[in-house]
């Protein structure tokens, strides 16, 4: 993968920018063999060999975070009136051309991965070989347990949408304990509840507030808690992130039938 080499640098824990570019100045940091002065220099992470004060050194170019995002920032890498998700994140993870992962609306908090490896990322979002991910929906109108049975049948075969596009089928569920936290804290016990949980295999334009609209309630909150087999870390505030495990990396790669080892990792 090739990239200037402050942006290999920041991404690799060197600092920031400025502190590079007095490294680099020193001529501590050699491509090739060769002494690299000029920040803007291009290199290739896989082909160049790279050593730092004498010592071999083996780059990592993927990034994966999750986020919480929070209510208010939209979920794109630049926007002419709102915070982005991007502008949440400090160095060195702002300086690596992260993007979303899928698409939360101004208003949904909750998991939102992060990440600069493309095919992964579009084979989480592809209609063949996305994976669920579970919203925490909090309803204009709580559900007593015949309506809660009715959406569960309506959304486990579909529901039409006025475009008269058809839903894949989904799951309806109460939250347990677990799920329950933050400003849309769910209690469990008895019916009626005003939060529930949906699993949806697909991602359209607000696909969960148009499903509850299809049977006449409304989402006045959602949260995401869960994308295919990682779950949002409940000890990260709103707009706080983390660096994915290498368990939770090669999760996902497992579920979307990709289980190439995690960068930087030897193959088995
Ligand atoms: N469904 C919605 O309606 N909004 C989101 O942000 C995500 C799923």
């Amino acid at each position: 993968m090739k990239s200037r080499i402050d942006k290999l640098l920041a991404s690799n824990g060197f600092g920031s920018r400025r502190d590079i570019k007095r490294m680099l100045k020193s001529r501590a940091f050699l491509v090739n063999g060769a002494a690299v002065v000029d920040p803007g220099t291009v290199v290739d992470s896989e082909t160049d060999s790279f050593s730092w004060e004498g010592k071999a050194f083996k780059p990592r170019e993927k990034a994966y975070l999750m986020l919480n995002k929070p209510s208010g920032v939209v979920t794109s890498t630049s926007d002419p009136g709102h915070d982005t998700v991007m502008d949440l994140l400090a160095e060195p993870w702002s300086l690596m051309d992260l993007h979303p992962v899928g698409r939360l609306d101004i208003d949904t908090e909750g998991l939102l991965l992060l990440t600069n490896d493309g095919p992964l990322t579009h084979r989480l979002t592809s209609p063949k070989t996305g994976v669920d991910k579970t919203y925490e929906a909090r309803l204009r109108d709580p559900v007593g347990q015949s309506a809660f049975e009715e959406y569960r049948a309506a959304f486990g075969r579909g529901v039409t949408f006025h475009d008269g596009y058809t839903t894949l089928p989904a799951k309806l569920d109460l939250p347990s304990n677990g799920d329950a936290d933050g400003p849309n804290a769910v209690q469990s016990g008895a019916f009626p509840r005003d939060a529930v949980l949906l699993t949806v295999q697909e991602g359209k334009y607000h696909q969960v507030k148009k499903m509850f609209k299809t049977v006449g309630n409304e989402v006045i909150a959602l949260r995401r808690i869960s994308m295919g087999p990682v779950r949002l870390d409940r000890a990260l505030p709103p707009g706080g992130y983390r660096e994915l495990s290498e368990s939770e990396i090669r999760a996902l790669r497992l579920a979307v039938g990709n289980d190439a080892p995690v960068d930087g990792e030897s193959a088995p």
